[in-house]
């Protein structure tokens, strides 16, 4: 499906913005982005510091996801896990940690910075069960049905073509499998203006869908979506907060299952 969107925008132009960003985001989290990033967040959103504690403190400096999921995830030990935008690796090693050794986790990202430190990181802390692959999240580099679980924090929104990261993730999954995951989504479409701002797209908000839209992209893809609650996610630049307040821009996680 293509929507007026992806018509409108020079995606080219918003992959190496999107790039350019989280390499960023990876390389010196202390920066200041439109957004915020580190443990901070991660405790605010609802990280238990127990589970952070337990993974390198260096994956949450460069952590910018946008909710907590993994509640809703219930991962089991020897379970298989998929991570769509996987960044620096926050969601990937708590994952890993949840599936114990019998189980494995790949995350997928398009940024070299963000996959050099997240494989940097599962050596040195010896997390032997996760791996990072270089690839998009519209076609993940994983073999179809072989996946329980598909997670993804803050990524969707970025994609320009958001059923067809839907569509891999069911593929991914085998029968069952479950897709947990954190967005951005709006109470209102967004107009031109913003949607055609890469930098805004960047930000996670140009390219987020609005949220019944974004719920059936879901359906669509073949889930039954089981719960969607809302996060409290705060964008710090003023023009990203603007944005916020004016289109009802918000914070998601949610759980569905493939059918
Ligand atoms: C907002 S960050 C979130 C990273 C991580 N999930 C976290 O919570 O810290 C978005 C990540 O998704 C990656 N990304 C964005 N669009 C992508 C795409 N189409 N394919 C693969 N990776 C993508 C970026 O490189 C970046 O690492």
């Amino acid at each position: 499906m293509t929507t007026p969107t992806t018509r409108r925008l020079d995606t080219t132009d918003l992959v190496a913005r999107v790039k350019a960003m989280y390499e960023e985001v990876a390389l010196t989290p202390e920066r200041e982005f439109h957004f915020e990033t580190g443990r901070r967040l991660a405790e605010h959103l609802g990280y238990p510091a127990s589970d952070l504690d337990a993974i390198p403190p260096e994956a949450i400096d460069s952590f910018a996801g946008v909710g907590y999921f993994l509640d809703l995830a219930a991962i089991s030990p020897g379970e298989v896990v998929l991570d769509l935008g996987s960044g620096s690796g926050t969601d990937s090693f708590l994952a890993a940690v949840a599936a114990g050794p019998a189980g494995a986790v790949v995350g997928v990202d398009m940024t070299p910075a963000q996959l050099a430190k997240a494989t940097r990181l599962a050596a040195t802390a010896g997390l032997v069960n996760a791996s990072f692959l270089e690839g998009y999240i519209e076609h993940p580099p994983v073999v179809t049905g072989s996946v329980d679980v598909v997670i993804s924090n803050g990524v969707v929104n970025l994609s320009p073509d958001k059923p067809a990261v839907f569509r891999a993730a069911a593929a991914a999954l085998r029968p069952g499998g479950r897709l947990a995951l954190a967005d951005i989504v709006t109470a209102t479409p967004l107009p031109e203006g913003v949607t055609c701002d890469a930098a805004l797209w960047a930000a996670c908000i140009g390219g987020a869908a609005q949220r019944d839209d974004y719920l059936t992209m879901i359906d669509a893809a073949g889930f039954a979506v089981e719960t969607v609650r809302d996060n409290d996610y705060r964008f710090v630049s003023e023009r990203a907060a603007g944005a916020t307040a004016t289109y009802g821009v918000r914070s998601i996680s949610l759980l569905a299952r493939r059918r």
